[in-house]
């Protein structure tokens, strides 16, 4: 139980990376407040973590809208009483096409949910953190925020944007006792890369191409996530932790 009696918020926690880090953190004693834009998804993972007998809101989010994001960490606060941890993890993919091909409200569409989205989420949660005596924000970057992908412009950007604005917010926070840290996955097994999965040769070249030889499940990342999140890692700030398989030194 590392996160007894604290309350998290999680957002894009309807599915995949963040589905699974709602299980763990509430099997680690916490609150859990689902922000989501799919409604049904969410309202599903929020009740199949309650079935486990533990604690689980979903609050409707679109993490790009400032007002959104307001509500849900209101929401949280009213509901239990604190905010203490925020996994920023909401995150889209990109049309794949070359940077010329690539639509304004494209670019526009993937960087305000990867991007402002994080900034959103930390600007609406550090006051009440700072109210909570402090806490732990863990923003998603990717593998892909450090290193380039052909026909990824916004993701590349956006995931590279994250890892910057993470460093910002741990030095503006870090005395008031907030630690800052990004988690950078490498290729995961979610419906994110769906798009993949019918094309044999480039799902068989994205999902080997590391030192481990396999594709990584939600529930690894979720692992490293839950000791970001944790007093274990009290020292841990300012990070970018790789959970990878080893794809950025392939
Ligand atoms: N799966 C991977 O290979 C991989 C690798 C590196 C980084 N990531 C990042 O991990 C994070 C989670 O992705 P995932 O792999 O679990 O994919 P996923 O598609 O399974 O989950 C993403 C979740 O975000 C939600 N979401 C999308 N747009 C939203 C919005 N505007 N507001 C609120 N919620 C929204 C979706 O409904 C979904 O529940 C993303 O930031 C993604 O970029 C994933």
């Amino acid at each position: 139980m590392r996160l007894e009696g604290k309350t998290a918020v999680i957002t894009g926690g309807a599915g995949g990376i963040g589905r699974a880090t709602a299980f763990l953190f509430a099997e680690h004693g916490a609150n859990v407040v689902i922000g989501d834009a799919d409604q049904e998804a969410g309202e599903k993972t929020a009740a199949a973590v309650r079935e486990k007998g533990f604690s689980c809101l979903f609050i409707h989010t679109d993490a790009a809208k400032a007002e959104d994001i307001e509500r849900l960490m209101n929401g949280a606060v009213s509901a239990y009483g604190g905010l203490h941890i925020l996994f920023n993890n909401a995150g889209v993919s990109n049309q794949s096409v070359k940077l010329h091909d690539m639509e304004e409200m494209e670019w526009d569409r993937v960087v305000d949910i990867n991007l402002k989205g994080v900034f959103l989420g930390m600007k609406y949660a550090v006051p009440h953190m700072k109210q909570s005596g402090g806490g732990s924000i863990i923003n998603t970057s990717s593998v892909l925020g450090i290193k380039g992908k052909k026909r990824m412009a916004p993701y590349n950007a956006s995931k590279a944007g994250v890892i910057a604005l993470t460093k910002n917010a741990a030095l503006d926070y870090g005395k008031d006792g907030i630690r800052v840290n990004a988690i950078a996955p490498g290729v995961i097994d979610t419906a994110i890369v769906d798009e993949w999965r019918n094309d044999e040769r480039r799902w068989g070249i994205y999902t080997t191409s590391n030192a481990l030889g396999r594709i990584g499940q939600p529930e690894e990342i979720a692992k490293a996530v839950l000791f970001l999140a944790s007093d274990d890692a009290s020292y841990v700030t300012a990070a970018a932790l790789l959970a990878d398989g080893g794809t950025i030194t392939f």
